[in-house]
């Protein structure tokens, strides 16, 4: 039979999403309660070891194209660079990406580059000091300017700029955003918030929709949506031309409208959480358990086998936005965001 990852819809999972820990030093209230979240003990947490053997049977037995190691926040991994010089030392040509919040990225560019990191997407919502408190409930954004800026001479490139806009605090902020990314070199990709909030504050008709957004930035730029295959990609990409020339391409933006314009029915991933379960999908209600085949002895294709399954339950879709207004019929799941990793 086929030894990939495919579900019942005819789905094939080829990027591999693993989270590396569950802990951040930022609490984005789209994504974490202000305290109270209970850390995993380190002993659950999968190891270097563990992370890269579920790679190589991914890579090798699993049909797994592309990794993105996710958190928590990747960065506070203090054995980071040595799980992507592990991860790279066996597969020289697989595309390994992070995706991070930048605080403490100025000092560890350079080397994940060196240990084989390929290129990384940055969290960043605002250029202000003021909103990024409010988002973050820290006060750590000339660190994350910073740890942007080595990251781009370090090559990490093409640097992609995730913001998720929030109504009242920095959506007015979005063309800004985006003139700022153009003149950097940086793509940048608007977020629609999604209900996996640790407070349960989402609420549907209080977001701001990939329409919000692009009517924001209608009023300085125009977009056309590029041709390009998406490719699976959760983002859809547009041209972005300048009203005052015209015809003068200034750069792309993306926009990811998980809510509004669902991707699910071509999604390609498979996730690793932090303790090594499986999740087929962020909204997914199972999760399946690898962590504690690695440590009894399991061979390579029991555990491929368990994986194998876990994606075959994969759901349809999340069902987000069934219901028009309401969320109704949608359960949020019980994990936030910063315990699945984006
Ligand atoms: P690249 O475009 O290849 O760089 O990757 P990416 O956009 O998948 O990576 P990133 O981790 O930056 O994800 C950006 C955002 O896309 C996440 O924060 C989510 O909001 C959204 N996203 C990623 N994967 C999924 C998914 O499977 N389902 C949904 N609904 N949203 C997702
Ligand atoms: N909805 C959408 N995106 C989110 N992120 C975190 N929480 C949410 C949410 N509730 C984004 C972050 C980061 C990535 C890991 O996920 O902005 O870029
Ligand atoms: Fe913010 Fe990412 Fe940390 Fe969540 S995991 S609090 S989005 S930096």
């Amino acid at each position: 039979g086929d030894q990939r990852l495919v579900d019942r819809f005819g789905r094939v999972a080829t990027d591999l999403r693993i989270s590396l820990i569950d802990k951040c030093n930022l609490r984005c209230t789209y994504c974490m309660p202000a305290d109270g979240l209970a850390w995993l003990p380190k002993e659950r947490l999968l190891t270097a070891a563990e992370i890269r053997r579920l790679v190589r049977i991914g890579v090798q037995d699993l049909g797994v194209r592309e990794l993105r190691l996710t958190g928590g926040e990747p960065l506070v991994r203090h054995d980071l660079a040595d799980i992507i010089a592990a991860v790279r030392g066996d597969h020289p040509d697989l595309p390994i990406s992070m995706t991070t919040n930048g605080v403490g990225l100025a000092e560890k560019a350079r080397a994940l580059a060196d240990a084989g990191l390929s290129r990384i997407n940055v969290s960043l919502d605002t250029l202000h000091a003021e909103s990024f408190e409010r988002l973050a409930r820290r006060n750590f954004l000339g660190r994350v300017m910073a740890g942007i800026d080595a990251a781009s001479a370090a090559g990490l490139t093409p640097l992609k700029i995730n913001a998720v806009l929030m109504r009242g605090i920095n959506d007015a902020e979005a063309p800004e955003l985006l003139a700022w990314s153009l003149l950097h070199g940086y793509e940048l990709r608007f977020i629609e918030q999604m209900p996996l909030d640790a407070d349960h504050g989402w609420r549907r008709d209080n977001m701001v929709t990939a329409e919000d957004t692009r009517e924001l930035l209608r009023g300085e730029y125009d977009l056309t949506v590029d041709p390009g295959d998406r490719d699976g990609a959760p983002a859809e990409r547009y041209r972005v031309a300048s009203k005052r020339e015209p015809g003068v391409v200034l750069g792309t933006v993306g926009i990811i409208a998980s809510v509004t314009e669902p991707f699910c029915a071509d999604c390609r991933r498979t996730r690793i959480t932090a303790e090594g379960r499986v999740m087929s999908c962020l909204f997914s209600r199972e999760e399946t358990d690898l962590t504690a085949l690695l440590r009894s002895g399991a061979t390579d294709r029991e555990v491929a086998d368990r994986w194998r399954a876990a994606m075959w339950a994969k759901p349809r879709a999340h069902g987000m936005g069934h219901t028009g207004l309401g969320a109704d019929d949608f359960v949020q799941p019980d994990r936030s965001m910063s315990a699945i990793g984006g």
